[in-house]
């Protein structure tokens, strides 16, 4: 017989749970903004090293082997490995901290959130853009009451492709049917400028934490450094969020993959998108 697992010491994470205040207008600029950039939500010391875990387990269960010139634009922006709570309990401590899960819920103006899932996103040294997109294109949801959280493991400087939104695009229509690919890059780049919508861009420390909708337009440049770029993401939805009839294939496998057993038009209650916070 195998020996059980060790236990995981998990008490050096008890910070993920504990409440901050948000700035008293956060809630106006998500609003008006479709994004907010929160400075110094986390500990930089106690998220390093969490991150470090993070990012081992990223490498770990990435399956990408080619080289970045033979990937299309979008597999050279970066590895990507989503639910990586399931393979570890420390991360999945990290992944249901209430503190994050607390702000998406505050941002997004519902009384509590479910995780729909993380997702790690590994920009590689000479790792490409992020084409421009909306996230919620992917997601079938009946609301726009989706958020992800942008948690950079390092600081992220301009030159390593900090996350970069466009402002107000929330509410922008055109460009919402596209994936993310060299057209959506040309084009939604091409209709917010058109739109007015002005792409605000800056350095993130570690610690900074940043709050996008999931019908705001964002993107991010290469990697030109020699470093990684290692970020976590946490995608929370509104409690009583509800499944919608998938509108393409993308939406058809986040179904499948992401919400199995949900039923459309019923809420999405199911194992893998416990609530993280509920103050209903
Ligand atoms: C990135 O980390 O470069 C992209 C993140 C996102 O699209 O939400
Ligand atoms: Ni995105």
């Amino acid at each position: 017989m195998s020996d059980p697992e060790p236990p995981s010491d998990l008490a050096d994470l008890d910070w993920v749970d504990e409440p901050v205040t948000l700035d008293r207008d956060a809630c106006a600029r998500f609003d008006r903004d479709g994004f907010v950039l929160l400075r110094d939500v986390l500990p930089a010391e106690k998220l390093a090293r969490i991150g470090e875990e993070i990012t081992a387990l990223t490498l770990a269960l990435n399956e990408e082997d080619r080289p970045l010139e033979e990937r299309d634009t979008y597999d050279r922006a970066f590895l990507q490995v989503m639910n990586l709570w399931r393979h570890s309990e420390r991360v999945k401590r990290f992944v249901f901290g209430r503190r994050l899960a607390g702000l998406a819920a505050e941002l997004l103006g519902k009384d509590g959130v479910r995780l729909y899932h993380d997702q790690s996103l590994y920009k590689e040294p000479s790792g490409g853009i992020t084409p421009a997109h909306a996230d919620q294109y992917y997601w079938p949801l009946s609301s726009d009451r989706t958020v992800t959280a942008w948690i950079p493991l390092q600081p992220v400087p301009e030159e390593m492709g900090p996350l970069a939104f466009f402002a107000g695009s929330q509410h922008a229509e055109l460009g919402r049917d596209l994936p993310i690919s060299d057209e959506s890059e040309a084009t939604i780049r091409r209709e917010m400028q058109a739109q007015g919508f002005p792409l605000v861009q800056s350095p993130f420390a570690l610690g900074d934490v940043s709050f996008h909708a999931g019908w705001t337009f964002h993107l991010a440049g290469a990697n030109q450094s020699d470093r990684p770029r290692s970020v976590m993401t946490m995608i929370y939805m509104d409690k009583d969020i509800r499944l919608a009839a998938p509108t393409n294939s993308f939406q058809e496998n986040d179904r499948a993959t992401w919400m199995p057993g949900a039923r459309v038009g019923e809420v999405v209650d199911t194992p893998l998108n416990p609530i993280l916070i509920d103050k209903g």
